[in-house]
């Protein structure tokens, strides 16, 4: 039942649709006056009446029935109490039908929307700054799929530029296979380092890099093989964190993919008139839209960029026909997507418009001592690794006899990451703290994992007693209904979340629950009580546990049968 919905086909305003009447009702912080509320305000000029005369108005209007049990006006609200047995019965009702797929509504009907998040950079590091990217666009990725639309998940990988030169010459000097095949990324990185420190005394060697990048670039068999291997170790390296976060692409068309695909973009935009030449560089002036000029060629001729991000945007368009194309990078990138689809418009694609960019904050460690072996660069799975192992020691504290201990340790520890990045408004910077994330008591994962493992041990010691469960619902009580009323709120949750590019709002939506169920469990006994209670109490507790589960599993997170 969507309540919202409801209360506004019953209610007929003159001049506002059902739909915005249902996008009015809202639920008040304070549910002594109702469960839902309508406030009156913002129709009072249109309809030339006080907002407590609409309020009263439409109360007097409202068909009793047996869904609403009470409707109030109060001080320019209109409140409505709903039927306390009836909304259980239906939720309940609900969850139990719809299971996994609780929440889940057909509202893209195929659709596509493209998400391009995670976007790492070849032979260099996958540090901490690409948590938010990696787990909002896997969060997201996986919101939209549940919600009908199509989700295409692109890495678009920095694997272009004449950076890769410098990388060739520095292992061609210093480098060699067993080095590299050891060390991974980390021994890379460590060449790309010492290539610039040494570049410093020598600059001799950047001649080399650019001539080196220039053979990849005509193809060269010998440097194209060492890029591609350069390519697959990072790849490797990455996806074993990919895996353990549970994050997926359809595509890795990074950016060196466009580079046959810039040349027409250049053309059109000459052909359009919107090129224009300063100190050499082929620019697109923005100055009109305040903002500096977009550069698509440097003097040298070569590409920026943003100039392979437009054929990415357009090659896009082209094979996906997406409906949005998202772009889940951190705000200190801001300048670049306004300006990169502010020339696109300029070039007359009106889906332009569709192109998104879902900025977020930046996050540290609380902790900075707590960085890598070397350097200040703090790699995302040394992150991870610290928290699984921090995990494993609380667990092991708390119950040592636990079967599984390392596979719990690791589902609330990568959980713990992954929710700690999730949990505020993307926006905020985060400064991370692994003893928050892991506090069982506090606005964390392992608090809504423990809770799940809480309602799951509940159902099988019923289990183990032989109790069922029932189709019949009792009145609940007020904590049953504050539960019940969270629940219902799920589907909702999801969509707001998807509309708003918002994870986070999952994330609150798990903590408020869980918070729920444990004022339910510790104030109404589940398995002592009376018959008809407890097996109105299991199938709430199975409920809480289905809709958890899937709240969870959209972020990412794994839930553990134990803990
Ligand atoms: N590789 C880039 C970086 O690390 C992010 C790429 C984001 N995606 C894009 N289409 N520009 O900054």
């Amino acid at each position: 039942m969507d309540y919202k919905r409801y209360i506004a086909k019953h209610l007929t305003i003159e001049g506002i649709s059902e739909e915005e009447i249902a996008e009015a009702v809202a639920v008040p912080p304070n549910t002594d006056m109702g469960d839902y509320a309508l406030p009156c305000f913002k129709f009072a000029k249109f309809m030339r009446k006080s907002p407590v005369q609409i309020a009263e108005d439409l109360k007097n209007a409202y068909p009793a029935d047996e869904v609403i049990s009470e409707v109030s006006a109060v001080n320019g609200y209109l409140n409505f109490k709903v039927n306390r047995k009836g909304l259980a019965k239906d939720v309940l009702e609900r969850i139990g039908r719809e299971g996994e797929r609780y929440g889940a509504f057909d509202l893209g009907g195929g659709k596509v929307i493209c998400l391009d998040y995670s976007s790492v950079n070849i032979a260099k590091p996958f540090h901490i700054g690409h948590l938010s990217t990696t787990v909002l666009g896997g969060a997201l990725y996986r919101i939209f799929n549940f919600l009908g639309y199509k989700a295409v998940g692109i890495n678009h990988l920095g694997d272009y530029g004449t950076q890769f030169g410098k990388l060739i010459s520095a292992y061609n000097r210093w480098g060699n296979k067993e080095l590299i095949e050891q060390g991974g990324i980390r021994a890379l990185n460590e060449l790309y380092v010492r290539f610039h420190r040494e570049a410093e005394k020598h600059p001799e060697l950047e001649d080399e890099a650019r001539a080196y990048f220039k053979k990849i670039e005509d193809g060269d068999k010998e440097c194209l093989a060492l890029f591609d291997w350069f390519k697959e170790l990072t790849l490797k390296d990455v996806n074993k964190v990919y895996e353990r976060l549970g994050i997926k692409f359809d595509s890795y068309a990074g950016e060196s993919f466009y580079q046959d695909k810039m040349q027409p973009v250049v053309d059109e935009l000459r052909e359009k008139g919107l090129l224009k030449e300063s100190r050499g560089a082929q620019i697109v002036d923005l100055e009109e839209y305040g903002m500096s000029p977009c550069i698509i060629l440097k003097s040298d001729g070569s590409s920026l960029y943003a100039t392979r991000d437009m054929a990415a945007a357009i090659y896009r368009k082209q094979t996906y026909d997406f409906e949005k194309c998202l772009y889940v990078v951190a705000y200190q990138q801001n300048l670049h997507f306004k300006q990169f689809f502010k020339v696109l418009e300029l070039m007359g694609k009106e889906w332009a418009k569709d192109l998104v960019h879902v900025a977020y904050g930046m996050v540290s460690l609380e902790d900075g001592a707590m960085s890598t072996r070397k350097g200040n660069v703090i790699f995302l799975e040394d992150v991870i690794n610290q928290c699984v192992e921090k995990a494993y020691r609380i667990i092991d504290e708390k119950n040592a006899a636990l079967e599984n201990k390392a596979d719990v340790a690791e589902k609330v520890g990568v959980g713990a990451v992954v929710f700690g990045a999730l949990y505020n408004s993307k926006i905020k910077d985060i400064v991370f703290s692994y003893d928050k994330a892991l506090n069982f008591d506090g606005e964390t994962s392992v608090y809504v994992q423990y809770t799940c493992a809480r309602a799951a041990s509940v159902l099988a010691k019923a289990a183990a007693a032989g109790y069922k469960s029932s189709d019949e619902v009792c009145e609940p009580s007020a904590q049953e209904f504050e539960l019940l009323k969270a629940l219902a709120s799920f589907p909702d949750c999801v969509q707001a979340a998807a509309s708003a590019y918002e994870p986070s709002y999952i994330a609150r939506f798990c903590v408020d629950t869980a918070q729920k169920f444990n004022k339910f469990y510790l104030d109404c006994k589940i398995l002592q009580a009376e018959d008809e209670t407890r097996a109105f109490r299991l199938r709430l507790t199975q409920a809480t546990l289905t809709t958890l589960k899937n709240a969870l599993g959209l972020l990412g997170i794994a839930v553990p049968e134990k803990m």
